[in-house]
């Protein structure tokens, strides 16, 4: 019942003008943006912390999520609620304290979600599914992007589908790493319906929009 949502990762933008490229996502027709923040520590790669997302606030109306792809994310929520997020993500292998992460991000008025790295099982969020309004499965090793697909995650996909219709939770499902016009559809088919893409849609020959409009179409 979820709709298709396309979702930008930043990381491919131009991060010496990125209000600009947020005004042109806009215009293409995504459906929110995705900030992956990194710290160089639970990823080997270092991106931008709330300041940033703060200043880009003014340039877009849509839906700001913060991936924190970050130690210890319970430690600075509020800087990323503050600086505009509607949602904020949290990966399970990051705070020790999952339950209460995920509700002290609700209780800061933004919407929660937990994403699982490739080796992570669904088991370890079998408890916290009601504390979550969204699950980011993700299908590259976090870090990077233009890595390759992991289409091994499609049964995990599948999985979690089924978890969250037995837990009658009409949460959506959103898939992060490698999604193309020739993955999504695997995604799609498995039970995703939120897409982030980065450097498939950035670089697509056909441009922005019409790269978005490809995928969104693709997935249904
Ligand atoms: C984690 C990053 C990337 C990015 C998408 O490494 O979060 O997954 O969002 O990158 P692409 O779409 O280029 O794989």
């Amino acid at each position: 019942s979820e709709r298709i949502q396309i979702v930008p990762s930043v990381l491919p933008c131009d991060f010496g003008a990125l209000g600009s490229d947020l005004e042109r996502l806009e215009d293409a027709g995504v459906d929110k943006i995705q900030f992956d923040v990194m710290d160089g520590h639970f990823v080997p790669n270092l991106t931008f912390g709330a300041d940033v997302i703060k200043s880009s606030r003014k340039y877009s109306s849509l839906p700001f999520e913060a991936h924190l792809m970050i130690e210890a994310p319970e430690n600075t929520l509020e800087r990323y609620v503050d600086a505009g997020c509607d949602l904020v993500i949290v990966h399970a292998e990051a705070t020790t304290h999952l339950h209460r992460t995920l509700n002290q991000i609700r209780g800061l008025g933004a919407k929660s979600a937990v994403a699982l790295n490739p080796a992570t099982p669904l088991c370890d969020i079998e408890y916290v599914l009601t504390s979550c309004d969204m699950v980011l499965i993700m299908t590259v090793n976090p870090g990077f992007g233009g890595q390759a697909y992991i289409a091994e995650m499609e049964p995990k996909i599948a999985r979690l589908k089924e978890m969250l219709e037995s837990l009658k939770l009409d949460i959506p499902i959103e898939v992060d790493g490698g999604i193309s016009p020739k993955t999504v559809e695997g995604a799609a088919r498995a039970g995703a319906t939120h897409l982030v893409s980065g450097s498939s849609i950035f670089s697509s020959p056909l441009g922005l929009k019409a790269a978005v409009a490809e995928l969104r179409e693709l997935a249904e």
